[in-house]
C-alpha cells in the first residue's frame, strides 16, 4: 500500500466536492458574491438560497418566512432542561445540548430523508435564536418573551432577547453579519458536521458535533476573543504596546489570519462599515463620549498586525465589535454565529446525503514500530 500524501491540518486538501459555495474568486454562495447579497438580500433569503439553491420569489420568500415562524417554540421539557443546566453553563454549550435535545423531539426525528432534513433544518433554523434567547433570558431571571411570528430572523432574535423591538438600522447590521456568517465552504464545524452524517447519522448529530467544532477560538469562539482583546487592551493609546507585547509573547491575536484568504478577508471589510455606524449611532443613545474608542483600537492594531505579521482581519474582526456596540454580552457572539451557519451546516448535511460517501481519511503513523505483548509478570 503506498502512503498518501500528508497536509498538516488538510491544508490545501480537496476533501470533497459541494454546489453551495466558494472562496474561489472571492466568497459566494450558489454563485452569487457575499457583497451583492448582503447589500441587495435578507438573511431569510440567503437562508433559503443556501437549503433550496435558488433565491426565493417574493411568494416563496413568505412560505418560508410563515413556516419558520411558526416553528419558533420549545418543547417544554426542553425549557426545562435550559433551567436545569447549571449557572455557569455558557451560552454556546447550552445551545449544543439543546440541539442535541431538540432532536428527540422532531417529528421528523426517525426519517434521514432529503425532505426531512429539509424540514429539519427549517425547524433548527427558527429554534436556535429561541435556544440562545431563552437560556438567556432564564439565566438572568428575566420573564420569557414568546417569539413574534410576523419578524424576520434577526428582528426576532433581538426582540427575544430584550424584549423589545431593536430600531431599523440595528436589525440591518445584525442582518448582514448573519448573511456573511451563513456558510463557507469546508470550515472545520461544516467539514465535522459531513463527517458525521456521512456515516449515514442525522441532521441533528451533524449539527451538534458542528456547534461543538464552531466553539473553539480557531474558529467561531474567535468572534467572543476579538472583544477581550480589544478590551484587554485598555483603548487606542495602549494599543499598539499591548499589541507589539502580545506578539512578542507568541499570542495570536483573534480575529486576524486565515486558513485560505491570506491577503484579506472580504466579510471584514463589509461589516467593518456596520460595526463602525453601530457604535456611533448607539454610543450616542447611551450619552458614551468617546463612542469609536474600540473601532479606533481596532485600527492600531490592525496596522500594528499588517506591519510585523503580514496579517489582516477576518469576519469575527469587525462581528465582535458589532455585537459589542449593539450592546449583546460577549458570551453571546458565537451563538450568533451558529444561529446563522445553521443554514450551511444543514445545506452541507443534505449535499453530503444526496450523494453520500463515508468519510474516512487515513493517518500518518508516528508510533512503535511493530512489538509483541510481554506478558503482565514481565512489565514494568
Ligand atoms: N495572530 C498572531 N499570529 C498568528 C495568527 C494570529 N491571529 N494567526 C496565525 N498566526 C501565526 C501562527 O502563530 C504561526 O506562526 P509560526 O509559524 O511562527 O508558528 C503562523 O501564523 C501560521 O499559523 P497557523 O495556525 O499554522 O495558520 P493556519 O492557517 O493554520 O491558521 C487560523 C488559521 C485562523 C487558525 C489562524 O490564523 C488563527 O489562529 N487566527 C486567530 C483565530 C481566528 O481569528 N479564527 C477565526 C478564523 S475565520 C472565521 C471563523 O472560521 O470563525
Amino acid at each position: 500500500m503506498t502512503t498518501p500524501a500528508y497536509s498538516p491540518g488538510l491544508e490545501g486538501v480537496v476533501a470533497g466536492e459541494t454546489a453551495i459555495c466558494t472562496v474561489d474568486g472571492g466568497l459566494s454562495y450558489r454563485g452569487y458574491g457575499v457583497g451583492d447579497l448582503s447589500a441587495h438580500c435578507s438573511f431569510d433569503e440567503v437562508a433559503y438560497l443556501l437549503l433550496y439553491g435558488e433565491l426565493p420569489a417574493a411568494g416563496q420568500l413568505k412560505e418560508f418566512q410563515t413556516r419558520v415562524a411558526a416553528a419558533r417554540r420549545l418543547p417544554a421539557p426542553l425549557k426545562e432542561l435550559l433551567a436545569a443546566l447549571p449557572k455557569w453553563t455558557t451560552p454556546l454549550d447550552a445551545l449544543r445540548t439543546a440541539v442535541s435535545a431538540l432532536g428527540h423531539f422532531d417529528q421528523d426525528a426517525a426519517d434521514n430523508s432529503r425532505d426531512a432534513n429539509l424540514r429539519k433544518a427549517e425547524r433548527l433554523l427558527a429554534q436556535i435564536p429561541v435556544v440562545i434567547a431563552d437560556h438567556y433570558r432564564i439565566a438572568k431571571g428575566l420573564p420569557e418573551v414568546l417569539a413574534r411570528q410576523d419578524l424576520p430572523h434577526a428582528a426576532n432574535f433581538l426582540y427575544m432577547l430584550r424584549g423589545a423591538e431593536a430600531a431599523p438600522a440595528e436589525v440591518k447590521a445584525l442582518d448582514v453579519s448573519l448573511i456573511l456568517y451563513a456558510e463557507h465552504e469546508f470550515n472545520a464545524s461544516t467539514f465535522a458536521a459531513r463527517v458525521i452524517v456521512s456515516t449515514l447519522s442525522d441532521l441533528h448529530s451533524g449539527v451538534t458535533g458542528a456547534i461543538g467544532a464552531l466553539k473553539g477560538p480557531l474558529h467561531g469562539g474567535a468572534n467572543e476573543k476579538v472583544m477581550d482583546i480589544l478590551l484587554a487592551t485598555g483603548g487606542p493609546d495602549r494599543a499598539e504596546d499591548w499589541t507589539r507585547a502580545a506578539l512578542a509573547r507568541k499570542e495570536r491575536i483573534m480575529g486576524f489570519g486565515h486558513r485560505v484568504y491570506k491577503t484579506g478577508d472580504v466579510r471584514a471589510g463589509i461589516l467593518k462599515t456596520y460595526a463602525r455606524t453601530a457604535a456611533e449611532a448607539n454610543a450616542a443613545r447611551a450619552g458614551e463620549n468617546d463612542p469609536l474608542k474600540w473601532e479606533d483600537t481596532a485600527d492600531i492594531i490592525e496596522r500594528v498586525m499588517a506591519a510585523e505579521k503580514n496579517m489582516f482581519p477576518n469576519l469575527d474582526w469587525p462581528a465582535g465589535r458589532l455585537y459589542h456596540a449593539m450592546k449583546l454580552e460577549i458570551p453571546l457572539y458565537t451563538p450568533i454565529f451558529a444561529m446563522s451557519r445553521i443554514s450551511g451546516w444543514a445545506a452541507h448535511v443534505i449535499e453530503q446525503l444526496d450523494n453520500n460517501r463515508l468519510i474516512r481519511p487515513r493517518a500518518l503513523y508516528k508510533g512503535p514500530a511493530a512489538r509483541s505483548v510481554k506478558p503482565l509478570a514481565e512489565r514494568g
